[in-house]
């Protein structure tokens, strides 16, 4: 699959083309010219939109959440990796609070797996009380009771629980014990075993132990279940979801990163405004000193020298956009940016045969422009604000009185708040810029906003939708898959370009 997912090598004088015809411009600046389609179904099941993510990691589906408080958290990265993209989780928490950060990493990895390798424990002399915390803190059901030794003695469920007073009564009187349990002893048990074993044994449960009864992992029917329903699921090799996390450049990020990898993240970002600067070089330096070659993404950037700066100094992958987002206003508040186009173009010339995959982050609004960004220079693409107000998105319903112009009625209607990681509402939450450790509210230069956007429901049918709509990008371009389209149109980009007069533009998108 490596070898499909990777971007096509581009000659010099064909992207250098493309860089000047697409200058200055956007993605709704151009629309692509249709081919013969080549498809029989345009479904996301049977055609392949294998990507990088970086250096050592490939996803099935190109697309990743960003790393933004009121969208990515643990709901959402789950959602994300089902769906066979990834999530980033923000880190808008504040200095010094690094748990919250990595409690999100662990929802993830421990949400779905093929062996739970360190599931949750309980000593069989601790109360039900202090049982009925840990489940409720951790989320699950089910605490394997072990000794001192990690001996395996015994299982206790929430159903061992219910109808009972939680109170002083040790968990060895609810749990089931040890002699009660089928258990899988000694070497490796692969999943379709595990999943025959608890077929005739008609058991959820499965503990693993070592030959000195020492508990080595736990594999769950419900784990199971999930993994043949996901198919695209974005895995570790122990078949755990993958999730990344996001740091910043100063402060406590090397600490955060540290406790972040304990956790098991499979990616870290470091991710400031401006990428290209010696605040970074700083961070990228000190990050491989101390952690060598764990997964790590640089960003943000826009330019060619930007995206080399990045790759010259370890970035397992660059993420690229200034200006851009949603909830980003850069652009009006400093006059720097570049468009998202150029800057795709530019920075995919830049990483070259480098191997060091582009992130395209930020200004997908509609459906069609995710095709372009991952055509004209993106392996994967980042958004923000097409997954905010959706259930997954953390933050509050807020309801807000709306009048409906035909009717002239006023509605109650649900919202959620997206803001810009640098807008104020979020610096003033996390108490935090990547140059400074104390700052003064007001002197902030906020380069974001707060926005309300309605309620809407799962992120999950948002990112089903843009899948099927880009196989259906892939059909007009005449291509089976992803890695074919980006082949086809590098070999002869001017067959696709089309640049859009202002009607043109306003007969494609204005409805
Ligand atoms: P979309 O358009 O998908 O973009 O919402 C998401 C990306 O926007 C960036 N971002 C910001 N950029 N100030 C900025 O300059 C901000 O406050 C801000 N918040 C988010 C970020 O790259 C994200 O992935």
């Amino acid at each position: 699959m490596a070898e499909a997912a990777a971007f096509p090598s581009i000659d010099e004088r064909t992207i250098r083309d493309v860089l000047e015809t697409v200058r200055g411009c956007t993605f709704d600046d151009f629309i692509l010219a249709p081919r013969r389609s080549v498809v029989p179904s345009r479904d996301p099941a049977v055609i392949d939109l294998s990507c990088r993510l970086s250096r050592r990691i490939t996803l099935k589906r190109p697309i990743v959440s960003a790393n933004m408080d009121t969208v990515t958290r643990a709901p959402m990265a789950i959602v994300q990796a089902e769906e066979g993209g990834i999530g980033i989780i923000d880190r808008g928490f504040r200095p010094g609070e690094i748990d919250p950060q990595v409690r999100e990493v662990e929802i993830v990895k421990r949400t779905q797996h093929g062996v739970i390798g360190d599931p949750y424990k309980i000593g069989a002399s601790s109360t039900l009380a202090d049982a009925s915390m840990v489940m409720a803190h951790s989320g699950v059901g089910t605490l394997v009771v072990v000794d001192g030794d990690r001996r395996l003695l015994g299982l206790l469920t929430e159903r061992d629980m219910r109808f009972v007073t939680r109170g002083d009564a040790p968990v060895s009187e609810r749990m089931t014990p040890l002699d009660r349990l089928v258990v899988h002893r000694g070497g490796p048990l692969d999943l379709e075993n595990a999943e025959r074993i608890m077929r005739e044994r008609k058991i959820k449960k499965l503990p693993i132990v070592d030959d000195a009864g020492r508990l080595v992992g736990l594999i769950t029917a419900r784990d199971l279940v999930r993994q043949r329903r996901m198919p695209f699921a974005t895995r570790d090799a122990q078949g755990r979801l993958r999730v990344g996390a996001a740091i910043g450049a100063t402060g406590d990020y090397l600490e955060r990163a540290a406790e972040l990898i304990r956790a098991g993240v499979d990616v870290i970002v470091i991710d400031i405004a401006h990428g290209h600067s010696i605040v970074m070089e700083r961070a990228l330096a000190e990050f491989r000193k101390r952690f060598g070659d764990v997964e790590l993404i640089a960003g943000n950037v826009a330019t060619a020298d930007g995206t080399r700066f990045l790759i010259e100094r370890g970035a397992d992958a660059v993420k690229v956009g200034i200006g851009p987002g949603g909830g980003c206003t850069t652009r009006m508040t400093t006059s720097f940016g570049v468009p998202q186009l150029q800057a795709l173009v530019e920075c995919r010339m830049a990483a070259g045969d480098s191997g060091v995959p582009i992130i395209a982050d930020g200004g997908i609004k509609r459906h069609g422009a995710l095709a372009e960004a991952l055509i004209l220079g993106g392996d994967t693409a980042m958004l923000g604000s097409a997954f905010a107000g959706t259930e997954e998105a953390p933050g509050e319903i807020v309801h807000k009185s709306v009048l409906l112009p035909e009717s002239q009625k006023t509605v109650k209607v649900p919202f959620k708040v997206l803001r810009g990681m640098a807008s104020i509402e979020a610096i003033r939450d996390r108490l935090d810029v990547e140059d400074a450790d104390k700052v003064e509210l007001e002197e902030i230069g906020a380069e974001g906003m707060e926005i309300s956007v309605p309620a809407r429901g799962s992120a999950r049918t948002i990112v089903r939708e843009m899948l099927e709509h880009l196989c259906s990008s892939i059909s007009y371009g005449g291509a089976s898959s992803l890695g074919e389209l980006r082949a086809l149109f590098w070999a002869d980009p001017r067959q696709f370009l089309i640049r859009q007069s202002p009607s043109a533009r306003r007969e494609s998108y204005d409805r």
